[in-house]
């Protein structure tokens, strides 16, 4: 269905600290974010918002082959934060501030200098949004490391908060015992909101060479398989903080979206479901959810934001 067919259905707008979206839809970050290009092909595809790839310092180039792998129930991959630099990324940011919907800037740093750095680059580009990703679980020295840790959780959090105005949102690991006790870390140091889940710590064994697959041997899962844990990461959060969520995790239907928003999300992002269904996921999430509040006569987003909570 055209996405024109689509906008006279009932309404899917949602907000969030700072973030007015069309519909609920989020391009996740490290998919098709390495070009303004290629975000604003997925802004025309009729996603709400997109992130851009995560960005540190300097340019960097990743793990080398093979970084990504799919299994039965998703993809694995470790891809160990490839990117360009903030420097060398600004021109592919500007490129798309100002078309229709909003960009969250998504960084990763070493430690809270880092990201205070990076935080103020991104804002100075325009981003509506920060995303901190304090969870990427294979890269050495980032992500994982830090956002295990309550107290460099809190850290970072207030660290960012007190050097940029736009609102700052935490990407969490689901790699860790207690989730909802790293998203108080965030509550407590005023960030404002969560976005859970980054990838599953994981591998894959290539049985004719003995060897694990990945040249860094582990990865993070992603897709299908990851959606139960995802939902139940949402729904301790919720249970435990009063911050806005965005659900992220094997969503490639408008009744995977629907299941992150009754547990707790606002809106959710879509990463490996563009690997399985195209760019064309983002209408056809937005196409279904309608269908789903139109038969079940629910209005609004909002009605059903955490309902599956309170039952
Ligand atoms: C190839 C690939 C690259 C990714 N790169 C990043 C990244 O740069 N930063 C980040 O925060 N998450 C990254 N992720 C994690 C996704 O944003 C998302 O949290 C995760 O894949 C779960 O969602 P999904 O099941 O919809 O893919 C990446 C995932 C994949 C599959």
């Amino acid at each position: 269905m055209p996405i024109s067919d689509c906008d006279k259905m009932v309404d899917i707008a949602t907000t969030l600290p700072g973030l007015k979206l069309k519909n609920p839809t989020i391009l996740a970050a490290g998919i098709l974010g390495e070009t303004g290009a290629s975000l604003e092909n997925v802004a025309k595809a009729g996603a709400g918002a997109v992130v851009t790839k995560s960005i540190g310092i300097e340019p960097r180039e990743g793990h080398g082959n093979p970084t990504f792998v799919e299994t039965e129930h998703g993809i694995i991959n470790a891809m160990g934060l490839p990117n360009p630099g903030i420097d060398n990324y600004k021109d592919e940011v500007e490129s798309i501030i100002g078309t229709n919907i909003p960009v969250i800037g998504s960084i990763f740093g070493a430690d809270a200098q880092e990201f205070e750095i990076l935080a103020v680059e991104m804002e100075k580009f325009g981003v509506s949004a920060l995303e901190l990703n304090l969870s990427c679980p294979h890269a050495k020295g980032y992500g994982a490391i830090l956002g295990h840790d309550k107290e460099k959780v809190l850290e970072i959090t207030k660290v960012v908060k007190g050097a940029v105005k736009v609102p700052v949102y935490v990407k969490l690991s689901p790699n860790v015992s207690n989730i909802a006790e790293i998203a108080c870390a965030v509550e407590d140091a005023e960030g404002d909101g969560i976005v859970a889940i980054n990838t599953i710590s994981a591998m894959a064994i290539d049985i004719d060479m003995a060897l694990p697959i990945l040249s860094n041997a582990i990865g993070g899962l992603s897709g299908p398989g990851i959606k139960p844990i995802g939902l139940r990461c949402i729904y301790e959060i919720k249970a435990e903080t009063e911050l806005p969520v965005i659900g992220v995790g094997g969503i490639l239907s408008g009744n995977d979206a629907i299941e992150y928003i009754m547990a707790g999300a606002s809106a959710v992002q879509i990463g490996s479901g563009v690997y399985y269904k195209g760019i064309g996921i983002f209408s056809k999430v937005c196409q279904q959810i309608q269908e789903f509040m139109d038969a079940h006569s629910y209005k609004t987003i909002k009605e059903m934001v955490g309902i599956a909570q309170k039952g």
